[in-house]
């Protein structure tokens, strides 16, 4: 099949619905063979059904594309290796791995569990460093390959109840960050996408006040095929140039993230005292403080 991705393997986690169901077919109608992995679970990460993952290669094959179905779940190394083996058995090569897999299992800090840190930082953080890790060894010896690797604006502003979700949404972009240097020499790329999508994942919004409803009518116009075509663009060639960025997806609208980097410093000739911080550097410093924002507060206009 031509196409932006004719010739090339593309490896999706967590791509039996939402935004990457939207990747594997838009990745196939591009021309790559697809692997479509999904453990078929809910969104708190509980069960497993290998129904989604399979009706998703039927939609590729129906549009006349190449995929299969793999419900390995990335969230071990063995299970995770087996993925990336899957793609290179069926297919015999790997270009692009796609880390969508997710869960989430939202509470406030204060009450959150062991358990409910541990299963979201598993799937989310350990995950795409078990299926990025496994894949490597293939990009460095072909001398080509790239990551693309989901975000959030939890990790990257703040959300409320998320500790677990934003820590290994951050902790994503430091390891593509990672990814992107230790590669570079072989040509590997590596980015962020950090969407905005009506999935089940934010279906989970409460409608009891007319505010609330009005909002989530407005959410639902952020389809998740909207974020397709930049995990695309990222996959193939056209963006060889583009590595270690940070971009987001709201509807029509596309954005590109700032990174961290020091934006005022102060100096004292004999260096500071805890009494000289408190009275010379943090007002100096205090015009750049960033308020305790929410991700909506930032994204305050409505999508368009
Ligand atoms: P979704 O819940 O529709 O899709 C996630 C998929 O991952 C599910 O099909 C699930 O079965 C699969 N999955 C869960 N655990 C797995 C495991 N261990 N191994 C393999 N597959 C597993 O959610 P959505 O919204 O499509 O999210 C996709 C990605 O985008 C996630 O990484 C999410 O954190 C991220 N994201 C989504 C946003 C949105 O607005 N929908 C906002 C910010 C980030």
């Amino acid at each position: 099949m031509a196409g932006m991705l004719a010739g090339k393997v593309a490896l999706v986690t967590g791509a039996g619905g939402g935004i990457g169901r939207d990747f594997a077919l838009a990745m196939a109608a591009q021309g790559a063979k697809v692997v479509v992995n999904d453990i078929g679970a809910s969104v708190s990460g509980e069960g497993k059904d290998a129904g989604p993952a399979h009706k998703v290669v039927e939609e590729i094959k129906a549009q006349g594309g190449a995929a299969l179905a793999n419900t390995d779940s990335v969230a071990e190394w063995e299970s995770a290796n087996h993925i990336v083996r899957t793609a290179l058995d069926a297919f015999g090569r790997i270009d692009c791995v796609v880390n969508n897999a997710g869960i989430l299992r939202d509470r406030f800090f204060f009450n959150m569990s062991v358990e409910e840190w541990k299963a979201v930082i598993d799937v989310h953080l350990n995950g795409t460093f078990y299926v990025s890790r496994a894949a490597a060894p293939h990009f460095k010896s072909q001398g080509s390959g790239c990551y693309v690797n989901m975000t959030s604006t939890s990790g990257l502003i703040g959300n409320l109840g998320q500790a677990n979700y934003s820590a290994a949404k951050l902790g994503i972009v430091g390891l593509s960050k990672s990814m992107a240097l230790d590669m570079a020499k072989y040509k590997v790329r590596s980015n962020c996408i950090a969407p905005f999508a009506w999935s089940r994942m934010i279906g989970s919004i409460p409608t009891e006040t007319e505010d609330q409803k009005a909002r989530v009518e407005k959410l639902k116009s952020m389809h998740t095929a909207k974020i397709a075509p930049l995990a695309v663009y990222l996959a193939s060639d056209a963006a060889a140039e583009v590595s270690g960025q940070i971009f987001g997806v709201r509807a029509n609208e596309l954005f590109l993230f700032s990174q961290h980097r020091p934006i005022r410093s102060v100096h004292r000739a004999g260096g500071w005292t805890p009494e000289a911080i408190a009275e010379q550097a943090i007002p100096a410093l205090r015009a750049q403080f960033y308020p305790l924002e929410r991700s909506q507060d930032v994204f305050s206009w409505d999508p368009i």
